[in-house]
């Protein structure tokens, strides 16, 4: 029998050989990734310095196309943060390397999604990738990169420095990619409507490989407050967590331990949860033994009085950006938005903005039309495995007079320090119990508003009906009696319509 060989790989090489699973899993919805992926990146660092992002992103054919395969080139231009020159290489060149890993809202997560671009971009095209970048000091840097995938390393092709004459602050990403753009155009178009509904102080400008320019201005300057980091929250923890902060910890008793690095504990919080479980607050945490470990982390996840999370690591877009975002993209006739309180699970915060809008530019198609977000991302792929689609669905829409023909789209928005996806691909949100139970409430807010516009109009509209009945009747009737009694006047009767009208005329 032959024996087995054992071999190590990359981080790197993991992902090329499973590409399918950050969503790169044909050409089509290759390019959507990538620029999605690279966009996100933009935005992320105009946001994070509270720059109003201006992002134009153009994808033009290079070569010829064969009958399977066309090459596109990607370009996106951002004037966001910019990246220090040390750090370009191995923020596009190696894999699970970010600046992201932190407890606070961003897009990306994983260190990955811009690599992962990248990293198709090279093995179909073998082409290496330009970034161009300036933190607006006085030098700008250009690098050509590609990545060294067996040992997960950037490879520095080429390195420049340039005089920041002008100033310039931002990031120029350029690669190449096999894709196939003409089917992936719908949801590409998509990507970038949604974008600006729940970025509306964006400037998003996109070219395409026809040379069409699809311009989404922002409608605001007002942007939402960047999110601050924050230390874990005790409900969160798990061992590992727990052992490296030990092992990196400088205060050598349990309480400071306690209030130093965890979110919410204080002073007195610190000492009850000591007194639950059983531990003296002058314990040195590097001399508890591993069981000791387990036990804590237990009794962290059992205390129940510790505070939930703040929502300062968190940055919603707020009802009235969310208003201007849905009014800017979608014109509708009425909109109703709601911002649910700060809500956690498993330790971690998260918080949920719904808006329900109706008639005007809502396009019709039958069944609602749902947009849904996560950390200002649009969820494109994947509905039916959401979360909230399985909450729009358990809805009793007649309960609240709706019917699903009506033009009607429903936004959901779930911003979070940690999304709960099912997928590294990012397409669609996990059924957690306190997600669903924070959109159902959300939902049930904006569904009742919307019930009292409904039935608004409903009246109105019968109102006009019965106002219609009676002019229609009246002046015959008015006519008819004035003959009657031999009267030669026929009465006025404007005042007599006014005063059956239960409505004022402007509402009419
Ligand atoms: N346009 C950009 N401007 C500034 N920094 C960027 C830009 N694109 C990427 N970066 C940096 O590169 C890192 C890696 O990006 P990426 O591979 O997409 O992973 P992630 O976004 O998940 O951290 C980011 O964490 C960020 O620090
Ligand atoms: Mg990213």
């Amino acid at each position: 029998m032959a024996q087995a060989t054992f071999e190590e790989i990359s981080a790197s090489d993991f992902f090329y050989r499973n590409r399918d699973i950050a969503g790169l899993t044909n050409p089509s919805r290759a390019i959507f990734v990538a620029i999605r992926e690279i966009v996100e990146n933009s935005l992320d660092a105009a946001e994070s310095q509270k720059i109003t992002p201006d992002i134009y992103v153009r994808l033009s054919y290079e070569g010829e196309a064969t009958k399977e395969t066309q090459i596109y080139k990607l370009r996106v231009e951002d004037n966001g943060s910019g990246i220090q020159p040390r750090f370009i290489p191995s923020a596009f060149g190696q894999v699970l390397y970010g600046s992201k890993y932190k407890l606070k809202q961003t897009r990306g997560t994983f260190g990955l999604g811009g690599k992962m671009a990248v990293l198709y971009g090279q093995v179909t095209t073998h082409q290496a990738v330009y970034v161009t970048s300036s933190t607006g000091q006085e030098k700008i840097y250009s690098f050509k990169l590609m990545i060294d995938i067996q040992r997960n390393r950037p490879i520095i092709l080429d390195r420049k420095v340039l005089i920041n004459k002008d100033n310039w602050r931002g990031t120029i990403v350029e690669f190449t990619l096999e894709g196939d753009y003409l089917r992936a155009m719908p949801k590409i178009l998509d990507y970038f409507k949604q974008t600006a509904m729940v970025n509306p102080y964006a400037n998003l400008t996109f070219v395409d490989p026809k040379g069409r320019l699809y311009k989404f201005t922002r409608g605001t300057s007002t942007m939402p407050e960047p999110p601050t980091e924050i230390l874990p929250h005790p409900y969160g923890v798990d061992v590992e967590l727990l052992q490296r902060l030990i092992q990196i910890t400088t205060f050598n008793n349990m309480s400071d331990f306690l209030k130093g690095h965890f979110h919410r504990v204080g002073e007195i919080t610190a000492q009850k949860f000591l007194e639950f479980s059983q531990l003296s607050p002058t314990k040195n945490p590097k001399k508890l033994s591993h069981e000791e470990i387990v036990r804590l982390m237990q009794n962290l996840k059992k205390y129940k009085d510790f505070l939930p999370p703040d929502a300062s690591c968190l940055s919603p877009l707020g009802e009235d950006l969310l208003r201007a975002g849905v009014m800017k993209e979608l014109n509708p006739e009425y909109l109703v938005v709601h911002q649910r309180k700060p809500s956690t699970y498993a330790g971690h915060p998260f918080i949920v903005e719904m808006a329900i809008a109706y008639g005007g530019g809502v396009p019709k198609r039958g069944t609602f039309v749902i947009y849904r977000f996560a950390n200002k991302i649009p969820l494109l792929y994947d509905e039916a495995s959401d979360v909230s689609y399985r909450v729009i669905s358990a809805m009793n829409w007649r309960r609240y007079k709706v019917a699903p023909d009506m033009p009607i789209a429903i936004v959901i928005h779930i911003c979070s320090t940690k999304v709960p996806y099912k997928t590294v691909g990012k397409e669609f949100i996990a059924d957690r119990p306190e997600v669903r139970r924070e959109e159902a409430n959300a939902l049930r807010e904006v569904a009742r508003q919307l019930q009292h516009f409904l039935s608004r109009q409903e009246h109105v509209h019968m109102e006009k009906k019965r106002l219609g009945i009676f002019s229609k009747y009246l002046p015959k009737i008015a006519e008819f009696s004035a003959t009657l009694a031999g009267e030669k006047r026929i009465p006025d009767i404007e005042k007599l319509l006014k005063s059956v009208q239960k409505y004022g005329s402007e509402e009419s």
